[in-house]
């Protein structure tokens, strides 16, 4: 196969950041995605119904019309559930974000005590409005590595059971736990996988010297839970959709004596995403993941507009930094080469 046209692909968990960095990298996803998830975590994070729309328009004010924001609310323990379920109802947001307390960038504001946000999880679950979770505990006692299997025994499935109707995405998955998880349940759970964990694992980001631009949170773990990573997105499993939480900072941010997590991967990830389906022989796949799993979960249409996937002999190449007027930001580097651009 030479090309492959799909309808064209939405990023169901993308940061797109504010101000500057907004300015530099939206344009990046809106290049070739139709909509995208858009996670509120910024300072200060995005908590109202009233935020989320005045976030909305600056986002628009970049992309123009060719791309639609789908906004998210940030969960804290002092959210009004009439304000969620009011800014739901008049289309101003299609999700709710978890974030444990800690778990990752700008997350102070997040959950501690999960019972304190037990009403909104139910006005969601009867506004038929989904949970995005950052599936990862923070409890000192358990190591990182472990940190999102924990999650799914001691959080997750205790919200899932205690509020049946909840719809629920368990974001940027890392582990076979995590797959096997949302493969044993039958209904109202999804889950996104990024571009970067179907590639690298947590060699890459510590064997021969420590690499700032792959550590990201979830971290990346071994390669057994990467290959089931892979295994899941190439399946054709409707459960599974690509949610690149392409998260960029600044170089001075990421090469750090404490740098920030986060993969910036919006400006390849249709072409690394090709070179992973062919290479599990699963190219025919890549549109459910990338094009229909994801409107399916969320009761949206697929696009209607498509885009073309082209094989090439010479690799694709890509600028290795956006610059911005933040400050420069590496893009992710697959460490292969790309043999399919985007028509
Ligand atoms: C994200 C960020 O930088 O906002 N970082 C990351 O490593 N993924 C936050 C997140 O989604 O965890
Ligand atoms: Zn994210």
């Amino acid at each position: 196969m030479t090309h492959l046209t799909i309808p064209r692909p939405d990023d169901w968990h993308l940061h797109l950041r504010d101000g500057a960095m907004l300015e530099g990298i939206a344009p990046e996803s809106a290049r070739h995605f139709a909509r995208a998830i858009i996670m509120p975590n910024l300072v200060p994070p995005v908590v109202t119904g009233a935020q989320a729309a005045a976030y909305r328009e600056r986002i628009r004010a970049v992309t123009g019309d060719s791309f639609t924001p789908l906004m998210t609310l940030y969960l804290t323990e002092e959210t009004d559930p009439a304000d969620v379920v009011a800014a739901h109802r008049d289309g101003i947001i299609t999700s709710v974000k978890l974030y444990p307390a800690g778990a990752t960038t700008n997350s102070a504001s997040g959950v501690t005590n999960f019972d304190r946000v037990r009403p909104v999880l139910e006005a969601m679950a009867e506004a038929g409005i989904p949970l995005c979770c950052h599936g990862e505990v923070t409890d000192h006692d358990i190591d990182i590595f472990d940190r999102e299997a924990v999650f799914i025994d001691r959080v997750l499935d205790p919200i899932r059971r205690a509020t049946p109707g909840l719809r629920v995405v368990m974001e940027h998955i890392t582990t076979a736990d995590a797959v096997a998880y949302v493969q044993s349940q039958t209904e109202n759970l999804g889950a996104t996988i990024t571009t970067h964990h179907l590639v690298i694992n947590r060699n890459h980001i510590l064997v021969g010297g420590i690499k700032p631009h792959y550590y990201c949170l979830p971290v990346a773990k071994r390669e057994s839970h990467r290959l089931a990573l892979v295994q899941a997105a190439t399946s054709g499993d409707a459960r599974f959709f690509l949610g690149t939480d392409s998260a960029p900072h600044t170089d001075d941010a990421k090469e750090n004596a404490c740098g920030c997590a986060g993969c910036f991967t919006a400006t390849n990830t249709m072409s690394i995403l090709a070179h992973v389906f062919e290479a599990e022989g699963a190219l025919d796949k890549l549109e459910g993941f990338a094009s229909r799993n994801g409107p399916a979960f969320y009761h949206l249409p697929v696009n209607d507009a498509t885009i073309t996937l082209e094989k090439t002999d010479s690799p694709v190449t890509y600028s290795a930094k956006i610059e911005t007027s933040a400050g420069p930001i590496t893009v992710f580097d697959p460490g292969f080469p790309l043999h399919w651009r985007v028509v």
